[in-house]
């Protein structure tokens, strides 16, 4: 497959034809519906009392499948197969690889967005990050300045779909003045510059998501629409389904949920280097983590162990006084493109390590808030102190390491 990288560096999408080679689109549609039919099934028997009799798929906006997770995960068979693999295929896989710039991009989530069953109209313009849970705005931007994009995200349509919007260049700067005064005075018509993406059946539209995009139209026409994306930090709920699949994909996904597990180790070695304050050893955990990065990957990375050293201590030790009310509301359900791993995860630490964990990062996580709560349209977020765009001012890892000496 064709395309250029320069372009999707600076641009932060590229629309890709054929995505879905011709030949397999009418199977796709197929085992894809056979899904939909499954989860309707589910959503039907888990519908709340005051419910429609179809649950979410009557009442959701954009009805979302979410192959990766049970219990649709265990509902994959040989008829549903190929929903899995369209994400080990050489346009996809192939090319997040490339795009990314690494060995062996693996897949995160494998989603399925649907029409609602009748017009909802436009979602809100924003950008995939929530400051509370991932990292400031400018982190992203520095990182994939400096290093390329961690993660990638697709939509490839099943049916020709317009619905995606983006503004190009957008993922590599914040908000404009005039993107915030639109975006607060309606949230939910066209930016200035926003560009509609127009897939054909079987295309696809990658993204790097710090970028501005909108769902410009969730109306009843039928959509289904393929969504997830590539990142070397997810881990797999299950593998059983992959018995389903080509040897070879089964291969690959045994590969990558490897070294997912690996990098759950790399990670706890991370923590604990800063809790033994051992300078060495967590610089080169961070190395393992996101190997040949520069300073800016490195500070991205420090932020994501922020946030799991947060989660850490507050599952082994719940009643802590002085956790940040923002994060505590978010639980400690993993998350797949930073390095939350977890509960299971957060178990190989006792409770009193977590408090000393949480100690080393406290002054990180300071610094990441401000004194009072504020707000920047366009994110997935309400008001709350976490920064939504700026970073610690000279704040780096040596500063951060220098920082558990205090
Ligand atoms: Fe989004």
């Amino acid at each position: 497959m064709q395309f250029n990288r320069d372009q999707f560096m600076e641009e932060g999408y590229l629309v890709l034809r054929e995505v879905i080679p011709p030949a397999e689109l009418e199977d796709l549609r197929a085992g894809y519906e056979r899904m939909v039919d499954r989860q309707r099934d589910i959503w039907a028997r888990e519908r709340n009392p005051d419910d429609p009799p179809g649950g979410v798929w009557e009442t959701g906006a954009q009805p979302r499948l979410a192959l990766h997770r049970q219990p649709l995960l265990d509902l994959i068979d040989g008829q549903t197969a190929n929903t899995a693999e369209i994400w080990l295929h050489e346009n996809t896989q192939g090319v997040s690889t490339q795009l990314m710039g690494e060995p062996d991009a693996a897949v995160t989530e494998m989603m399925l967005m649907c029409s609602p069953v009748r017009d909802r109209g436009p979602a809100v313009w924003h950008r995939d990050i929530h400051p509370i849970d991932t990292a400031p705005l400018q982190a992203y931007i520095d990182d994939i300045m400096e290093n390329g994009p961690r993660y990638v995200q697709w939509n490839i349509s099943l049916y020709d779909d317009d619905v995606l919007w983006v503004v190009p260049g957008s993922h590599v700067r914040i908000n404009t003045e005039e993107e915030n005064r639109q975006l607060l005075a309606d949230p939910r018509v066209p930016l200035p510059g926003g560009v509609q993406t127009h897939l054909n059946a079987g295309d696809g539209v990658v993204y790097i998501t710090p970028i501005l995009h909108w769902g410009s139209n969730y109306s009843a026409k039928l959509r289904r629409t393929i969504h997830g994306g590539f990142c070397n930090f997810t881990k797999y709920e299950a593998l059983s389904y992959t018995k389903h699949l080509s040897v070879a994909a089964q291969a690959t996904l045994k590969r990558w949920n490897k070294r997912s597990e690996r990098m759950q180790v790399h990670t706890e070695s991370a923590l604990r280097a800063a809790i033994e304050k051992n300078s060495s050893a967590y610089h080169a955990a961070l190395e393992e983590i996101h190997p040949g990065k520069g300073e800016k990957g490195k500070i991205l990375t420090t932020i994501f162990l922020c946030k799991t050293a947060f989660f850490i201590n507050l599952r082994k030790n719940p009643d802590l006084e002085d956790g940040p009310e923002d994060l505590r509301r978010r639980g400690t359900s993993s998350h797949p493109t930073t390095l939350n791993w977890g509960p299971e995860f957060a178990d190989r630490f006792t409770p009193e390590e977590a408090k000393a964990l949480w100690k080393r990062f406290k002054p990180l996580d300071a610094k990441l808030q401000r004194d009072e709560e504020h707000f920047f349209p366009g994110f997935q977020s309400g008001p709350m102190r976490y920064c939504f765009n700026e970073t610690p001012a000279d704040f780096g890892v040596e500063e951060f390491i220098a920082s558990w000496r205090s």
